[in-house]
């Protein structure tokens, strides 16, 4: 077995904090091992909790669609996590305590994948990873170092969802500027 497949094994069956209780199961992440590319989002859904797999309600439609458009791939090309495995009831947000209690897995996911950029969708995924209490509307539209990696932090697509194009468009930037740094143009 992966190293990855293991921690997700293990990630399995954790009640390491109180986002165990209401789960129907851990949603541990998706895609290629050896991605060059990472999403990182913030808590799975109810369609994600229901499905195992993060980003497949109307979120996730519109990240595979901007994928796809702005990337030329597809989910299986990349490997999508989220800060917190679990969902939280009525979709609130995700608490420090659970953040943290969370936060060596992902840290576990970075340093098996090492991708050679990370983008981080929305505030939980930026503020987690960037170590920052900026908001993502004053760090978004560049590129941070990030490890050996460099960090794209974009919005979360729900927040295009209720926002619309302006949003979507810099979105659209964010990726391009991933794209550039994984050299695929
Ligand atoms: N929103 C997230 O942040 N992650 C998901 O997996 C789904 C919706
Ligand atoms: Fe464990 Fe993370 Fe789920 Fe909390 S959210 S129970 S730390 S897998």
């Amino acid at each position: 077995m992966t190293g990855l497949a293991h921690l997700a094994q293990e990630a399995a069956g954790c009640t390491k904090c109180a986002l165990s209780a209401r789960r129907t199961q851990v949603v541990f992440g998706v895609g290629d091992p050896d991605a060059d590319l990472l999403f990182v989002g913030e808590a799975p859904g109810r369609d994600e909790d229901l499905q195992g797999e993060p980003f497949v309600g109307r979120s996730g439609k519109l990240l595979d669609r901007l994928m796809a458009e702005e990337l030329g791939i597809d989910r299986r090309q990349c490997y999508i996590a989220n800060v917190v495995k679990c969902r939280p009831p009525d979709n609130r947000n995700p608490r420090p305590e659970e953040i943290e209690a969370c936060r060596p897995y992902l840290v576990s996911q970075l340093d098996l994948i090492q991708p050679v950029v990370v983008v981080t969708l929305g505030n939980f995924a930026t503020k987690l990873l960037l170590e920052t209490d900026e908001g993502i509307t004053r760090v978004r539209g560049k590129a941070y170092p990030f490890g050996r990696s460099h960090l794209v932090p974009t919005y979360h697509p729900a927040a295009a969802l209720r926002s619309g194009g302006a949003v979507v468009a810099q979105m659209r930037s964010d990726l391009v500027r991933a794209k550039q740094l994984l050299g695929w143009t």
